[in-house]
């Protein structure tokens, strides 16, 4: 795989309740253009819908997000993910993430720990909370200082504001929850995902990144 931050311009971020949905779910992601999903460990049945989907979903990238300690990468791993997320990162958790072998975004909101990922030898990250730490004019005044950094800001971007991020050079994607929201997860309505992820899919064409 290229850079992880530029297969789809909107990463969907998903909370799977049960793990019926996994599959459907992520057939609709791609039916919609966006091959792509950062699956949250933040339900019982998470490592089963990333397992579900790595064998019944091959044309999708399923990713592991709030990966919180080597414990999680590793079972990620093993489940089938293909990359990991995680809202933040200590050096034991980018050690363990840098030890599955897979591409992963480590989490940062400051300009420190933006540093401390490069100077662990990553360059690619997540930038969480983003709306809360400071949005896109933080990552716009962070560009001409620190070059060397590309993120894929995550937390409290919508359909609407996504563009404003994606138009910044030091963005590859974004990441976003609006695309899956719990209660259309739960009715099955896959083809109000499917068109969710077909009007996320269109927003790089119209971003001057
Ligand atoms: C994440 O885990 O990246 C966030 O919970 C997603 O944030 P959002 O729900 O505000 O899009």
């Amino acid at each position: 795989m290229g850079s992880l931050l530029d297969v789809v311009p909107v990463m969907p971020v998903v909370v799977v309740e049960d793990v019926a949905h996994a599959v459907p779910l992520a057939r609709a992601l791609v039916a919609g253009g966006l091959p792509a999903i950062e699956l949250t460990l933040r339900t019982p049945i998470a490592l089963d819908a990333i397992r579900a989907i790595a064998a019944e979903v091959p044309d999708i990238l399923v990713g592991a997000g709030t990966v919180l300690t080597p414990a999680h990468a590793e079972a990620a791993r093993d489940a089938g993910a293909t990359f990991l997320v995680s809202p933040g990162a200590t050096p034991t958790l980018l050690a363990a993430m840098a030890g599955t072998g897979l591409p992963f975004l480590p989490g940062t909101a400051t300009v420190s720990e933006v540093m401390a990922v490069l100077e662990a030898g990553h360059t690619e990250m997540k930038f969480f909370p983003a709306e809360a730490a400071g949005g896109a004019p933080w990552l716009k005044s962070i560009a001409s200082p620190v070059p060397d950094a590309r993120f894929c800001p995550t937390g409290g971007i919508t359909a609407v504001s996504a563009a404003s991020y994606l138009a910044l050079p030091n963005v590859g994607c974004v990441g976003g929850s609006w695309l899956t929201p719990a209660d259309v997860v739960r009715r099955g309505d896959w083809a109000e995902i499917e068109r969710l992820a077909r009007e996320a899919a269109g927003l790089r064409a119209g971003s001057a990144a």
